[in-house]
């Protein structure tokens, strides 16, 4: 491996897009259909023995709901005989106790599961679907079955006034921590910006709640609050860097350096054509923004470019229409107006109380594996 290429530490299987949910902020892709044609099993094995290969350490089995999978549990157990930590990312929906079981049989290490809110009515209109009393259920089952679980909210508008709430019901189902993310605007979630932005005074009120709960809780519910980077001066330093440290496998076989980097108009590439290292290592979508050689101003003479790498490729291409610009929430971005106004229509809309979100739509199931 050239020495200037870091080895990743962390893979993201995305394993189907099929999802019972319906979240107004989901940021898998627009175009699902175009994902049906899922890795099989075989081939899952050989990319995470590849994975392995390259330096990869954990392995997180996501979605759409990675539990529509059948053979979730034989994907476990080959990642941890290849020495993986492996971390199921689920809505919770279809965690039975049976296949709770199959999947403590199979080695699972860890188990996170999403909350939309703290009671059931909000929950479920936030998450499309009646959801909330069997998430309850799977939180209560992992701990019984002695896994560490950790609870994700996606927070927006709707329901950052009920982060109080949250955080109890955290610490009533003994989540071992919980991580209190605002919605990033990627894919359905920038569809619905407008409805989904916070006001900056619930955010104040978010932060005293979080402060006051980081000292109730201490030593027994790790609480993680990522602030909304429209908010920041500075950006977020997107996967730690561009093919720096994790890279996604899609459901069709397709690997990007980012979650959202689909949407980005650049080479593909796939282990259904080649093999990770070579991805990882040579191939041009994941060489494209690597380091700090590809950098415009302000970045390229910032002291700040090796910290933040000049924020997010993605967030950059759908404000401005160009991957290569810094990410306007910088406030030394250029382009930083684009954000500037969002928030300020975000305040004007909580004032008005004007929301328009529309849910998450699905196509018709993909094959089935
Ligand atoms: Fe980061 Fe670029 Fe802004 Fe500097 S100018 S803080 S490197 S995004
Ligand atoms: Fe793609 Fe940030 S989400 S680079």
């Amino acid at each position: 491996m050239p020495s200037a290429v870091e080895r990743p530490f962390g893979l993201l299987a995305e394993l189907t897009y099929r999802c019972p949910l319906h979240c107004s902020y989901c940021s898998n892709p627009l175009d699902l259909a175009a994902y049906a044609d899922e890795l099989t099993t075989a081939e899952w094995r050989r990319v995470l023995t590849e994975a392995r290969e390259l330096g990869v350490l954990q392995l997180h089995l996501s979605g759409g709901e990675p539990l529509l999978r059948r053979d979730v549990a034989e994907i476990v157990q080959c990642a941890g005989e290849l020495g993986l930590y492996t971390n199921l990312i689920t809505s919770g929906l279809g965690l039975t106790p049976h296949r709770a079981e199959e999947l403590l049989a199979a080695g699972l290490d860890h188990v996170q599961i999403s909350l939309q809110a703290d009671e059931a009515a909000l929950s479920d209109r936030i998450a499309g679907v009646r959801s909330f009393e069997h998430k309850l259920a799977a939180a209560r089952l992992v701990k019984q079955l002695g896994w560490p679980l950790t609870l994700n909210v996606v927070l927006h508008r709707h329901n950052v006034d009920r982060l109080a709430g949250i955080l109890d019901l955290a610490e009533q189902l003994e989540a071992d921590r919980i991580e209190l993310a605002h919605t990033q605007y990627y894919g359905w979630a920038l569809h619905n910006r407008g409805g989904l932005l916070p006001s900056r005074a619930q955010l104040e009120r978010a932060q005293e709640v979080v402060r006051a709960a980081h000292a109730r809780l201490q030593g027994r519910v790790d609480v993680v609050y990522v602030l909304p980077d429209y908010f920041s001066r500075y950006p977020k330093p997107c996967m730690g860097g561009w093919g720096r440290r994790q890279l996604t496998v899609v459901p069709d076989g397709g690997v990007l350096p980012c979650p959202t980097a689909h949407t980005l108009p650049l080479p593909r590439a796939s282990v259904r054509e080649h093999s990770l290292a070579w991805i990882w290592e040579r191939s041009p979508l994941f060489q494209r923004f690597r380091g700090t050689d590809w950098m415009p101003e302000p970045c390229r003479s910032c002291d700040r470019r090796e910290v933040d790498f000049g924020g997010c490729r993605c967030q950059a291409f759908q404000l401005t229409g160009d991957a290569a610009r810094t990410d306007p929430v910088c406030h030394l971005s250029p382009d930083h107006g684009l954000v500037a106004e969002a928030v300020a229509a975000a305040d004007e809309g909580a004032r008005s109380g004007e929301v328009v979100l529309t849910p998450r739509r699905h196509p018709a199931a993909g094959r089935s594996r």
